[in-house]
């Protein structure tokens, strides 16, 4: 299918104050009139909502590649359901959350190959590919009280190590795909979610 529309996609480490810019920029598209589709990782799809208890279950122990190979599946999902036909239509798609998570995550945070990631990924992600990325940044430790009082998934229980090693991740692909990536220091939410219009508009008076 050929692709027309736009994929904005959203990433950060866990705590970072992702969802709450989500919602900020999809509440500016509303005011906009610009019509898009919101979406999130995991799930998304029916099936994919079953993967994400499976994945983020505290109670279940996973190895690194079924980790893996479950988000690529909830995401495969979400691809061929979501985001290939509204994409294909010429449609914006919001995500919360993409393929960069699962570099991160999977790649720099657990260590699985990044070239088997980058291959699995070639092979179904295709025309659905970002058109721009927010990532919102802040050192691991600076969201330790946010994460503090919240009860903790199977992912948010990682240590610190964990979450520092997913951040640099982020970072280096930042760095690799500046065409795309925007890397949005975590400030307040008002700063954090000026910046990120700042940066929408450029891009998207681009795309005019
Ligand atoms: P979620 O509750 O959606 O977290 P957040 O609000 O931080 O987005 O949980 C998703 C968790 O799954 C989050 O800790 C990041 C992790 N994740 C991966 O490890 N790999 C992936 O490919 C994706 C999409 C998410």
């Amino acid at each position: 299918m050929k692709k027309k529309g736009i994929i904005v996609s959203f990433e950060g480490i866990d705590g970072c104050g992702k969802s709450t810019q989500v919602k900020l920029f999809c509440e500016y598209l509303d005011r906009k009139g610009t019509e898009y589709v919101l979406l999130n990782e995991p799930g998304g799809t029916k099936v994919g909502e079953k993967i994400r208890k499976i994945l983020l279950d505290s109670r279940n122990t996973i190895g690194s590649l079924s980790e893996l190979f479950l988000y690529l599946a909830s995401r495969s999902q979400l691809i061929e359901e979501c985001i290939a036909p509204y994409v294909g239509k010429g449609g914006i798609v919001v995500i919360d959350r993409y393929i960069d998570s699962t570099m991160a995550y999977q790649g720099y945070g657990r260590g699985v190959s990044l070239d088997l990631i980058r291959y699995i990924h070639n092979a179904f992600v295709d025309v659905s590919l970002p058109d721009i990325t927010f990532l919102i940044d802040a050192p691991a430790r600076n969201l330790l009280t946010v994460l503090k009082n919240k009860k903790k998934d199977r992912i948010e229980k990682e240590s610190l190590e964990f979450q520092e090693r997913v951040r640099e991740g982020y970072l280096r692909i930042a760095q690799a795909e500046k065409q795309r990536i925007r890397i949005i220091e975590r400030r307040t939410i008002t700063l954090t979610y000026e910046e990120i219009i700042k940066e929408w508009e450029k891009f998207n008076n681009g795309c005019k």
